[in-house]
């Protein structure tokens, strides 16, 4: 069982969607959408997710899931749009509920966010399984960059979110509220020890690398249990935990973790406007 994937890359937060499509039935599913915003203005714009809406138009595909692999810190999610425009059912971990507990608190979000996943219409849990067209597909709860995060295995091919990059990349930083590093290492574990070598993997995000001039985003659990430079077969997890943790250290905050944070907690949905018409997004200082 075998999706036909295609990639769409945003190059102004690194960021990949993917369209992922059962060839039989001509059903799909959209991973990770991206809402394009300019922090400076505070304006977004649909260009990005219109070149996703166009291709499965073109293609002749009918949406039926829109997933999140997780409550993205760097981009917002244009998951709701890409539901109004396509349907599709709006899918993400059930621990969104513990990253809605922690961001709502920060961003002091009032009684009307609801904490309890409602935004989304369906909240996975580990080992749940759903259907693509005629493939089926299942989900591993993968935490450790957030305590949300999800992977997708969908026939022969499976969607990391930040759990993973590029083995010559290693993984994602695991120090944002409710991350731990120790889970992220068990969870790299369960993905290149339960899933099959020859598993096509798909990156949420890529920077390139050293010696590598390209953007790449596939690779397969074989070459990640090779090759991987943080988690390949034989390092231990308080090896992993003392690198990931000094090297967060050095890392700046992403440049739109506000904005992106207070939208994707809420599905993707700006907070509601004031009494004037117009919505706000909050800056919470010295908080972070
Ligand atoms: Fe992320």
């Amino acid at each position: 069982m075998r999706p036909e994937v295609t990639a769409f890359f945003d190059e102004a937060t690194n960021t990949i969607s993917y369209v992922v499509v059962d060839p039989s039935t001509k059903r799909c599913a959209v991973v990770d959408s991206v809402l394009d915003y300019d922090p400076d203005a505070a304006r977004t714009d649909k260009r990005s997710a219109n070149q996703i809406i166009d291709f499965v138009r073109r293609q002749g595909l009918e949406v039926e899931w829109v997933l999140e692999t997780h409550v993205h810190a760097d981009h917002l999610s244009a998951a709701p749009y890409i539901k109004e425009e396509l349907g599709g059912k709006l899918a993400i971990g059930s621990e969104i509920v513990t990253v809605q507990n922690v961001f709502g608190k920060i961003f002091n979000a009032g009684t009307e966010f609801q904490r309890d996943g409602s935004q989304f219409d369906v909240l996975f849990r580990d080992g749940d399984t759903f259907r693509l067209g005629e493939i089926p597909a299942r989900v591993m709860h993968t935490p450790g960059h957030t305590p949300a995060d999800m992977t997708y295995v969908i026939g022969d091919a499976a969607f990391v979110g930040d759990t993973l990059f590029m083995p010559d990349a290693g993984t994602a930083r695991a120090d944002f509220p409710g991350g731990d590093a120790h889970k992220l290492f068990q969870s790299t574990r369960r993905i290149l020890h339960e899933l099959p070598d020859e598993t096509r993997l798909f990156m949420c995000h890529d920077y390139k690398a050293p010696g590598r001039d390209e953007y790449r985003w596939e690779t397969t659990v074989g070459e990640e249990k090779r090759h991987n430079i943080h988690v390949r077969e034989g390092r231990s997890e308080d090896e992993f935990v003392a690198m990931r943790t000094a090297r967060d250290k050095t890392l700046g905050m992403p440049r739109l973790i506000l904005p992106s944070v207070q939208v994707n907690m809420r599905a993707g949905q700006m907070p509601p406007p004031e009494d004037n018409g117009v919505r706000y997004l909050k800056i919470p200082v010295d908080t972070l």
